[in-house]
């Protein structure tokens, strides 16, 4: 399969509520560097997310909570160096947005004029929705975050759904509900049961991307790492693979060094070459000083 017939036109806000409004599935991906970025765009997706989900993916932390604002911003501008097309959204990074709305906004705009980020994500409804509502307010697109939010995993219990009693699929719903009043241009639903998706979606006016919610979503979004199965340690129910790029790698690299070890590698055709009247110059030279 080749790249897809890119519509050259950035995504924009408009063109999600028009996807949704004619019920054309909304394709979201994570990246955290140039490479997947450049990837992302030659394949037509509409929405890239720099995930603070890089804590684990690029970062080597055990779960989101420790990446800093520093540490994102980086990635997000390799990011934006790899895209044209699809919309950027910066994942705001726990401890950045929650204690007031100015740490919100202050952070908002960081990642628009130092990463060149469209819109940020924040997770979570209740206070989350009014910190929303003054980030929109101060200029900047947000996405909302129900259902699983891994930033405040161990409030919820661990990385598991949610939703699954009637009282916490209540405050899944209110969560929603209060960051689309906020002024959320989009949320993503993850890790929630279908049938409250289903509940969910027939109050929503603005688009709804799911990861483990099921597909009655206006589109779907997958972690990188796990789409392309570069990381083969935590593999969540709900995501599909689409490669194993991992073995792939470690295959690449262990035939790499049986190639270095058993001088296969480098051959004639990685070599550079010099013309012989040269080679036999500098023979020459060496020979004088060698005498002189
Ligand atoms: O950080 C992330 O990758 C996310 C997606 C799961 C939506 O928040």
């Amino acid at each position: 399969m080749s790249s897809h017939p890119r519509e050259q036109r950035p995504v924009t806000l408009l063109k999600l509520s028009e996807k949704r409004a004619l019920g054309e599935p909304i394709v979201m991906v994570t990246a955290y560097d140039h490479p997947s970025a450049s990837i992302a765009e030659d394949a037509g997706v509409d929405v890239v997310l720099v995930g603070d989900s890089a804590a684990n993916t690029v970062l080597g932390y055990r779960d989101t909570v420790p990446i800093t604002m520093d540490e994102i911003l980086m990635l997000a501008r390799a990011v934006r160096r790899g895209l044209k097309t699809p919309l950027m959204v910066g994942d705001l990074p726990f401890g950045t947005y929650e204690a007031s709305d100015e740490h919100a906004i202050a952070a908002a705009h960081r990642f628009v004029k130092e990463a060149g980020c469209e819109a940020v994500k924040l997770e979570g409804g209740g206070q989350m929705a009014q910190r929303a509502r003054a980030i929109v307010e101060a200029g900047t697109p947000v996405m909302g975050h129900v259902g699983l939010t891994p930033q405040t995993a161990t409030a919820l219990g661990g990385y598991r759904a949610q939703g699954r009693t009637a009282e916490r699929a209540h405050q899944v719903l209110e969560d929603a509900l209060a960051l689309q009043e906020a002024g959320c241009f989009s949320i993503v639903f993850e890790a929630i049961p279908n049938e409250l998706t289903d509940l969910i979606m027939e109050r929503m006016e603005i688009p709804v991307i799911g990861i483990g919610a099921g597909p009655s979503t206006d589109g779907q979004v997958l972690v990188w790492h796990d789409l392309l199965g570069i990381n083969d340690a935590f593999k969540p129910k709900f995501v599909k693979r689409y490669a194993e790029l991992r073995q792939t790698m470690v295959d690449a690299v262990l035939e790499y060094a049986e190639d270095v070890r058993t001088r296969a590698f480098p051959g004639p055709e990685h070599a550079y070459g010099v013309a012989p009247e040269e080679m036999e110059r500098l023979r020459e030279m060496l020979a004088k000083r060698t005498h002189a």
